[in-house]
């Protein structure tokens, strides 16, 4: 695992570096998931699964922008899931964005996830690493240093709603409404990201992305965004649901299958299940 870790902190600063520099153009190709795919995204997930390849700790990998799993050593146990460059529509506005994975333990379901991470290039390039706890680093003077631990309030202020509000349904309109009504103020950039490490940094709030009437199961892909931002907010002292489940419970239908979900502190997620169920 910390093979895995150490060559990942090197290629995201190899990647942090790219951003700065490179202009991001759209490409022909379309992703595993429909998705018009930029440039960008195609050198971070070829710079990602060369990195991968290397490590003998890896049996295999799953990216966004792949079909297919890519094997890598079949004698090996740890698969590692990873969207490579999550919010990549925000590059040419130079908001934020970020790398998402999650290392599973032989199969690929949310009780087999041993350690979720994710780096965030914005002005300065940070990175949250949780297994036993959700830890914060920031790259500075060419090393990682630890910032903190986050550990979530049991409430919080923020409130960052995900998807198109006009495909809302009426019950989830009602439900941020009420968190707006009770004081809660909108956080929402369109990179989960960055949204999520707000939420994380000001120690609570809710994001949501639910159903809506254009994408039955939400948008977020659960093995490359949804169970690793599980984990990591559940280490934080937070919870994720799909509204009537713990995610990382939920069954993984397919590679790239979305699910609608909920990340927050324990009281906005307890709002979100009195809703949902
Ligand atoms: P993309 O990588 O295509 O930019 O998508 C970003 C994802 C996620 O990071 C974000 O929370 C969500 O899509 C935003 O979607 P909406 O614009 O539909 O809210």
């Amino acid at each position: 695992m910390e093979e895995i870790l150490r060559a990942l902190e090197v290629s995201a600063v190899t990647l942090s570096k790219m951003l700065k520099v490179r202009l991001a153009g759209y490409s022909e190709s379309n992703n595993a998931s429909g998705d018009h795919v930029l440039k960008i995204d195609m050198k971070a997930d070829l710079l990602f699964g060369d990195t991968l390849k290397k490590l003998k700790c890896v049996k295999g990998y799953v990216s966004e922008e792949q079909v297919e799993f890519v094997d890598v050593n079949k004698d090996a146990n740890l698969i590692v899931a990873f969207d490579p460059l999550d919010g990549s529509s925000l590059v040419d506005s130079n908001l934020s964005i970020g790398s998402i994975f999650g290392i599973y333990d032989g199969t690929l379901s949310g009780d087999k996830l041993v350690c979720a991470l994710y780096f965030i290039y914005g002005p300065r390039l940070e990175m949250v690493v949780a297994s036993s706890k959700a830890k914060h680093y920031v790259y500075s003077e060419d090393k990682w240093q630890f910032i903190q631990d986050f550990n979530l309030e049991s409430k919080g202020k923020l409130n960052s709603p995900g998807g198109t509000q006009q495909h809302w349904s009426k019950e989830h309109k009602a439900l941020i409404d009420s968190f707006f009504a009770k004081g809660y103020r909108l956080r929402y950039s369109g990179g989960m990201v960055a949204d999520l490490h707000q939420i994380l940094c000001k120690k609570g709030g809710i994001f949501s992305y639910p159903a809506t009437s254009d994408a039955k199961s939400g948008k977020l892909r659960i093995l490359f965004e949804v169970f690793p931002f599980a984990f990591i907010y559940e280490k934080a002292g937070g919870f994720a649901t799909n509204g009537k489940d713990r995610l990382l419970d939920i069954k993984v239908p397919s590679l790239h299958a979305s699910t609608p979900c909920f990340f927050g502190s324990k009281e906005e997620m307890k709002e979100v299940s009195d809703v949902y169920r």
